[in-house]
């Protein structure tokens, strides 16, 4: 049984660094693209978003499959989707804006769609901080509280891309139609289990 979950934690694992060794295999062949800032940023931005959603699934994947195993796994997808944020924002501030703080700042401050995505950042960085069994500890029951938060993250981080796209709004809205659903099925199983309370 020990045996099955490190093989299922080494699987997400790797799943998990995959798209970090395929952008480092592209770089190595000469193949970003002909804009490779913006391709880092398009593709770190995407994967964040992604890792995201897939975080945000793992209640509902254990509750419709009653298979407890896969919550181990949380933290570590949590963690990934932290770490493609984190290089997203770090290719921005590096290679997009090469740290010229004068056009960070007013685009943080003044492009509403910079504010959410930093918004959300802040956010997520926070929850990464947290996510160590010391401050599960000491933050007790507060830490669930605080660590819901990530639902409002992910919403934030797809207006941000809805807000950016200038025409094909398809894939903004893909992961839209995913947080409502994934909401709605949080929703659902908040109110079974008050109902439950009740009787
Ligand atoms: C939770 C945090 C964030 C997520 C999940 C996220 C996600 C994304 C996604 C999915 C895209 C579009 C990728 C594509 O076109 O395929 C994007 C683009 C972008 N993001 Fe973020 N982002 C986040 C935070 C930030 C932050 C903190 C900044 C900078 C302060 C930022 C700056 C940008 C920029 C400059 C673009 C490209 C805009 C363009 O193409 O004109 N993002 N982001």
């Amino acid at each position: 049984m020990k045996s099955s979950v490190a093989v299922f934690k080494t699987l997400i694992f790797l799943a998990g660094l995959a798209p970090l060794l395929w952008l480092i295999y592209r770089f190595l062949n000469d193949d970003l693209t002909a804009n490779p800032v913006e391709f880092l940023v398009h593709q770190s931005g995407f994967w964040g978003l992604v890792y995201l959603m897939v975080v945000l699934s793992v209640t509902p994947v254990r509750r419709f499959t009653r298979w407890n195993g896969v919550i181990k796994v949380r933290r570590m997808l949590g963690l990934f989707a932290f770490f493609y944020v984190f290089l997203h924002f770090s290719i921005y501030l590096f290679l997009d804006r090469e740290l010229y703080w004068d056009e960070i700042i007013p685009d943080i401050v003044k492009r509403p769609y910079i504010t959410l995505g930093f918004t959300a950042f802040l956010i997520l960085a926070a929850l990464a901080l947290t996510s160590t069994r010391g401050w599960i500890r000491r933050l007790g029951r507060r830490w669930q509280k605080l660590h819901r938060l990530v639902y409002g993250a992910a919403l934030l981080a797809v207006v941000h891309f809805w807000w950016l796209v200038k025409a094909d709004i398809r894939e903004p809205a893909l992961f839209a139609v995913i947080w409502i659903g994934l909401m709605a099925a949080r929703f659902k199983n908040a109110a079974g289990q008050q109902s439950k309370m009740k009787k």
